[in-house]
């Protein structure tokens, strides 16, 4: 039951630490770029070295690698590993666990999740969107794997021609109950039963209909085939969505910020603070701590 800040801010990183709920950070590309633009970061080393000690010795801190091929990856890794654990003892290499896309080789990830596993260097396979690269992955050696909820809700959504923004909370239950009740609608023929959109909806990306589904698909596969890799839950949107993956047996949640904090609110509760805050003043509670 871990928690893990996803940010590469390091006011966050320092501030979310001091709160002392804090286990991890995860870095990537696009969050240590986002956040060098907004502090205006001359030197990237020097602003890793001070993340690290930010999070300090205890706490995993995963950097990602650049490249794209296999061996310039397990360079990379062993380069940042070497150059950067020594400060707090903390650098996880993120690696992602296919490069296709930018490769043609689709075992290029695999590859080096291998080599540096097999080296001792800690890996967080990142970029998981599937139950297959999870297995994969932790069959490489990886120690940490990221399964990326939030893209997997983004996918799903665009399949089903669902509007949404970043932030919205995908409330994949009540999806699946509609969709399920519109397959239960009689069909006049087998036929028309198979040619039903609804079973086509059901079924895209392969039936798994959310990123929590897919964690569920995770953790069934790592227990019962005995595979000790920790699931790291990632691109996380919403409370809603911590609450899910946690209940659905993460061993990690990795958080951007402000989500952390949005955990924390509730309408009820800043009602009832207020009510609290007034009826202890007038009830002499003052004279309790003088
Ligand atoms: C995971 O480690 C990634 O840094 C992150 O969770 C991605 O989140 P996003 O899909 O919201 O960008």
């Amino acid at each position: 039951m871990s928690l893990f800040i996803d940010s590469g801010d390091l006011d966050e990183v320092r501030e979310a630490v001091s709160w002392g709920i804090v286990d991890g950070v995860t870095t990537n590309p696009t969050l240590l770029r986002e956040a060098a633009e907004r502090r205006g970061v001359k030197g990237l080393r020097d602003y890793l070295v001070e993340l690290l000690k930010a999070a300090g010795r205890g706490r995993p801190v995963s950097l990602e690698v650049m490249s794209t091929k296999a061996e310039d990856m397990v360079r990379e890794g062993l380069r940042l590993y070497d150059d950067l654990n020594p400060i707090a003892g903390n650098v996880v290499i993120k690696v992602p666990v296919t490069t296709k896309g930018v490769e043609q080789g689709e075992l290029e990830g695999i590859k080096a999740i291998k080599a540096l596993s097999e080296v001792g260097v800690p890996v967080n396979a990142t970029l998981i969107m599937t139950p297959s690269q999870a297995y994969l992955a932790a069959k490489a050696g990886a120690t940490y794997v990221s399964l990326f909820l939030g893209r997997i809700d983004d996918f799903v959504r665009s399949q089903l021609g669902i509007k949404h923004s970043k932030w919205d909370y995908f409330n994949y239950r009540s999806v699946r109950a509609a969709l399920q009740g519109g397959l239960a609608a009689p069909a006049r023929s087998p036929g028309e039963a198979l040619a039903s959109p609804v079973l086509s909806a059901l079924n895209v990306n392969w039936g798994l209909l959310s990123g929590v589904e897919a964690l569920r698909s995770v953790r069934a596969i790592f227990r019962s085939q005995g595979i000790r890799a920790k699931v790291i839950a990632a691109s996380m949107r919403h409370p809603r969505q911590v609450e899910e993956a946690l209940e659905a047996g993460a061993d990690i949640v990795t958080v951007p910020y402000h989500v952390i904090k949005a955990m924390v609110v509730h309408p009820k509760s800043e009602e009832g603070i207020r009510a609290f805050v007034d009826d202890a003043r007038a009830a002499n509670y003052g004279e309790l701590f003088r």
